[in-house]
């Protein structure tokens, strides 16, 4: 990729930026940027910003946007690790950007501090941090991430022990950020794979016991692009910023496959 240095912020003078906050320290975010309306290609930008060790990368990221160049795309809602948006590749490693507090990455020496950060891998970049995150929704989709029941309609909730609910409680606690599935070599290299938040999504219903469509969902699993294509290199369980063990669901869904469920 191309690099196209732009180095601005507070320490270059610019009078119409605030002053920055005492205690804070200067750091280099280099990002990678595309945009398809231009003729400039993919490309790097590295921007100088004040950082304090309470901050986020997303404040980061927000004060670029806000002070530096405004044409920098990425997403973002919440701000508390709870919509999966902005999900990103920071310092080779897929995570939320606010969830990555700043006094976790500052070099204790006072050393200078450069954070690279790129859009996920393994799914189409429609502008700087943004990818199309259709393919990603479609595997979602495909294993019928809903509870499926027959008969008629319960005239009271559907009653649930406490054993039979912590049976998936760890996979109802994902988010959709795409951190695992973008981790994935197998949906790099496959992009047909269905990856493993659909198989997280897949193991939340399968478990459930208030559930009649395991055996539907577990047929899907089984194609080709269902779970045997998965090499257990754990890079997803890694990754999960909700701290889900990916890959132990996977297994066990692997499991129910051979031994029913
Ligand atoms: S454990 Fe399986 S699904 Fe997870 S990253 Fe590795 S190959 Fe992909
Ligand atoms: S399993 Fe974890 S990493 Fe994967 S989509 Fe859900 S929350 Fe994100
Ligand atoms: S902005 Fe919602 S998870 Fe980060």
């Amino acid at each position: 990729m191309a690099t196209s240095t732009i180095i601005a912020g507070p320490e270059a003078g610019a009078a119409d930026l605030p002053t920055p906050p005492e205690g804070s320290v200067m750091v280099t975010v280099k990002i990678a940027r595309f945009n398809p309306e231009d003729d400039k290609g993919a490309h790097w930008d590295s921007f100088s910003v004040p950082a304090l060790p309470s901050d986020r990368l997303l404040n980061l990221l927000l004060y670029i946007k806000g002070y530096l160049d405004g044409s920098l795309t990425f997403r973002r809602s919440c701000a508390h690790g709870v919509c999966g948006s902005d999900a990103m590749r920071i310092n080779g490693v897929n995570r939320l950007a606010c969830k990555l507090l700043m006094k976790d990455m500052l070099p204790k020496d006072g050393k200078p501090l450069t954070i690279t950060v790129e859009a996920l891998k393994g799914l189409p970049v429609q502008k700087d941090l943004v990818v199309d995150m259709e393919p990603f929704f479609d595997a979602f989709r495909a294993i019928k991430p809903y509870l499926m029941t027959s008969g008629n309609e319960p005239t009271r909730e559907r009653i649930q022990s406490a054993a039979d609910r912590a049976r998936f409680d760890d996979t109802t606690k994902c988010i959709l950020c795409a951190c695992c599935t973008s981790s994935c070599p197998v949906y790099w290299n496959e992009g047909s794979y269905f990856g493993p938040a659909a198989f997280v999504n897949a193991h939340r219903f399968i478990f459930d016991s208030r559930d009649e469509g395991a055996a539907d969902r577990l047929d899907i699993l089984n194609d080709v692009d269902g779970v045997w294509r998965c090499r257990t290199t754990f890079n997803c369980t890694d990754a999960c910023p909700r701290g889900i063990q990916v890959t132990k669901a996977i297994a066990e869904v692997k499991r129910a496959l051979l031994f029913a469920r």
